[in-house]
């Protein structure tokens, strides 16, 4: 064959492995002929090119491309290629099969000397899959505009997903289109938390989303704490971790939570079987009082035990009881067993308490005629929406921290136990998705509770039917464990390299060079990689509509007079 067809771009010079080298024919104009009346970008990192080879014909993505003379050092270029010879290396990833079909992996190697073509938007649609039943069309290809790119929306659930980007590159862009596409076309009943630190959500979803103000008062969100473990609960409260404190404070739990149980018509568990963790609901003032009580008791009689007591005290209105102080001396009053010995847990308890910002979480939920959790459940899962965006703009680090770490961890509890009858996880999976998850997952006791519960879930979530998407513009910060456990990766723009390295060590080894292009993507272009999608590719994300409030500012009002700065409001919300 002497010309060869419109198609044709080069030949093979070199084939390691999956890697391909080719030697992209002398005759072809530029790097980006036209063909069909479009421009053909077979330079294009990311783009996709094909090998007939009989009846199959073999696929290759596109990972480097480059002029001899510039590579001299680069080992492809010593045998195989001549100085001056414009080359192209790809990465073998599958085949179409003489039925049509395109399966990844690849039966046999080709030879040297082969044809390469680029590929028609043909075959670039049997290999990128569409949308439909499975899939969710977030954009188009970036090598192929006119080619829709989609994502399988059960792995990207239950296999875990990273979307990875530095500041300004679109993660939250991103994700919204997703959350806009997945509950718009068939996932209507879906049940997706989004924590939003930023209130950025809230624009984006408001149709589809209910969206919740942790802010103070707001009321709108409550999360008992006696849902949650006491060593959690002290620990966020109280940032306490010593075995003689918490055994303090699980025993006034215990203690509170079976005085709840004997009053509650609904709680049905046998009462040796309630212990620190058991979800019964109790009033955490009492627990104070528990505690603080001992920690100021002196005795007017050793002996006898007898009390020095001169005021009760009201728990309710965290009131301490009150005593006189212990004498130097070996005379009344005396110190009691447990004098002094429970600080600083009641100090830390009545300032918690006290504070309004954290009542979502300590005021009690108590009711003794039904069981709160099946309520508080369905409006943590959006009652009848499909998504809940959890607003924590505005919300102390802490008090956030608190908050989110309690919620994953209740419900991931809760999915633990749910069987196929019904419930949450594996009869009907649930995705967190967490901006900023660097911060829940740093090495810090503040986060503990939520570190544990993302480390639990990227663990075992898939068996119990628990998804994560985590968002990070730090990469490199997320601990090892959490991106290696983490099934599909949407990695946009990222320009520190230590940040690259992490992506480019979680891409699978074919594609590793696609890495590459990293620092030079669009704003909304990213390169998806991972279970949710068949093979790697670089795509330009749709942006949503309506957008997140996560537009770059404006420097307009820099151009005006200049005025008075209004910021009243803001600083009376500051101050709660
Ligand atoms: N697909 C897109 N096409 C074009 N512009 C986009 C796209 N996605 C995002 N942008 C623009 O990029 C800017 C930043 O987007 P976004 O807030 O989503 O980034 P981010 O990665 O979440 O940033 P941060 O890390 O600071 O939260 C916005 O002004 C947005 O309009
Ligand atoms: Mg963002």
């Amino acid at each position: 064959m002497g010309a060869y067809e419109p198609t044709e771009i080069g030949r093979i010079r070199l084939v390691l492995g999956s890697s391909i080298t080719i030697e992209l024919d002398v005759e072809l104009a530029g790097i980006a002929p036209i063909w069909r009346g479009q421009l053909q970008p077979i330079g294009q990192v990311g783009s996709i090119v094909r090998i007939p080879q009989g009846p199959v014909t073999l696929l290759a993505t596109v990972t480097l491309v480059g002029i001899s003379e510039l590579i001299e050092t680069a080992e492809v270029t010593k045998d195989a290629i001549h100085l001056g010879d414009r080359w192209i290396k790809a990465q073998l990833i599958g085949e179409i099969n003489a039925l049509g079909r395109f399966e990844r992996g690849i039966s046999s190697y080709p030879g040297l000397d082969d044809r390469v073509h680029l590929a028609s938007d043909a075959e670039l649609i049997s290999i990128f899959p569409q949308a439909d039943e499975e899939h969710v069309a977030i954009g188009t290809l970036s090598a192929a505009p006119n080619i829709v790119g989609a994502i399988a929306i059960d792995k990207l659930v239950t296999r875990h997903s990273a979307v990875v980007g530095s500041t300004g590159a679109g993660k939250t862009s991103a994700v919204a289109t997703l959350l806009q596409r997945l509950v718009r076309t068939s996932w209507r009943a879906a049940n997706i938390i989004v924590i939003d630190p930023h209130g950025e959500y809230s624009a984006a979803l408001k149709n589809d989303a209910k969206v919740v103000k942790i802010s103070a008062n707001s009321g709108e969100f409550a999360l008992p704490c006696w849902a949650l473990p006491a060593s959690d609960v002290l620990l966020a409260l109280a940032a306490v971790t010593q075995t003689a404190l918490r055994q303090y404070f699980a025993d006034a739990v215990i203690a509170e939570r079976r005085d709840f149980a004997k009053k509650a018509s609904w709680v049905v568990t046998p009462m040796e079987d309630i212990n620190a963790d058991t979800p019964i609901p109790y009033d955490l003032r009492n627990v104070w009082y528990r505690l603080d009580r001992p920690n100021r008791q002196t005795l007017s009689d050793k002996a006898a035990g007898k009390e020095a007591l001169t005021k009760e005290g009201d728990p309710k209105k965290l009131e301490s009881a009150q005593f006189p102080l212990p004498s130097p001396t070996n005379s009344p009053p005396f110190k009691g067993d447990s004098y002094e010995k429970i600080s600083p847990v009641p100090q830390r308890l009545k300032r918690a308490l006290e504070d309004k910002r954290l009542g979502f979480f300590t005021s009690p939920c108590l009711d003794e005629k039904a069981d709160p959790l099946p309520g508080l459940l369905a409006s943590w899962l959006g009652d009848d929406k499909p998504v809940t965006v959890l607003d924590f703009s505005g919300v102390p680090t802490a008090v956030a921290d608190a908050a989110i770490g309690g919620l994953m961890s209740i419900l991931f509890d809760i999915a633990t136990r749910c069987d196929e009858t019904g419930g949450i996880g594996y009869p009907n999976p649930l995705l967190f998705v967490l901006e900023e998850a660097h911060r829940y997952l740093r090495d810090e006791p503040s986060v503990e509770m939520a570190r544990v519960a993302v480390n639990r879930i990227a663990r075992e979530g898939r068996k119990y039917g628990v998804g994560l998407m985590l968002i990070s513009q730090r990469p490199s910060e997320l601990p090892d464990t959490a991106l290696s456990q983490v099934g599909s990766m949407i990695a946009l723009r990222l320009t520190n390299g230590k940040d690259q390295g992490t992506v480019r060590a979680a891409l699978p080894d074919a594609v590793a060079g696609l890495a590459e292009a990293l620092p030079s993507l669009r704003n909304g272009e990213a390169i998806i990689s991972g279970e949710a999608s068949r093979i790697p590719m670089r795509m330009r994300i749709d942006l949503p509509d309506p957008p997140p409030d996560a537009q770059d500012p404006s420097l307009a009002p820099w151009r005006e007079a200049k005025k008075s700065v209004a910021a009243a409001k803001a600083i009376e919300n500051w101050r709660g």
